[in-house]
C-alpha cells in the first residue's frame, strides 16, 4: 500500500498503537459478555495477537527509534529511560499472560491490566515522546520509519515462521 510506505516513523508507531487498542477492546468486550466462556478460544486467539504485536512493537522501537532519539534529542534521556522502563513492565504483563495460555477470567484481569499500562505507555509517546522528534531537525524520521517497518516485517515473519 503506497501511503503506507509513505508513513514517518511517529506515524507507523502510532498507527500500531491504534491497532493493538482495538484489539484490547474486542477482547474487553467478549470478556464482559455474559457468555464469556464461550468465547475463551476467541479470546485466547486476541490475547496471543496483542502480545505478539506489542513484543514486536516494543522491540523494533528499543532497537532502531528509542536510540535515534536518544542521539538527536537533547534532554529525552530521562523520557526514555522511563519509556524503556515501562516496557520492561509491559514484557513481564505479557510472559504471565503468555504463561496462562488459555483465556480465563485470570488472564482477563492480566489483560486488561496490560491495557491500562500501554495506554499510559501510549499516552507519554504521543503527548512527549514523538513531538520532541518531530522538533529535531537531526531526525530523519521517514528514513527511521523505513527502518522501522522492515524490521517489524522481518520480526513479524520470524514469530509465524515454525519453530
Ligand atoms: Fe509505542
Ligand atoms: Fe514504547
Amino acid at each position: 500500500m503506497p501511503e503506507f510506505a509513505d508513513k514517518d516513523a511517529c506515524e507507523l508507531l502510532d498507527a500500531d498503537h491504534i491497532a493493538v487498542k482495538h484489539l484490547f477492546v474486542d477482547y474487553a468486550r467478549l470478556a464482559i459478555a455474559p457468555d464469556a466462556k464461550a468465547t475463551a478460544s476467541e479470546r485466547t486467539a486476541l490475547a496471543m495477537k496483542i502480545c505478539d504485536e506489542l513484543t514486536v512493537h516494543a522491540q523494533i522501537e528499543e532497537e532502531i527509534f528509542y536510540p535515534a532519539l536518544r542521539e538527536a534529542v537533547p534532554g529525552a534521556g530521562a523520557l526514555l529511560d522511563e519509556a524503556e522502563a515501562e516496557h520492561q513492565e509491559a514484557k513481564q504483563l505479557i510472559a504471565d499472560i503468555r504463561a496462562i495460555g488459555k483465556a480465563n477470567p485470570s488472564m482477563d484481569t492480566l489483560v486488561a491490566e496490560l491495557n491500562v499500562a500501554i495506554e499510559h505507555h501510549v499516552k507519554e509517546e504521543r503527548d512527549e515522546l514523538f513531538p520532541k522528534a518531530r522538533a529535531a531537525p537531526a531526525l530523519d524520521l521517514v528514513a527511521i520509519g523505513g527502518q522501522l517497518r522492515e524490521r517489524q516485517q522481518e520480526l513479524m515473519a520470524g514469530a509465524q515462521a515454525p519453530a
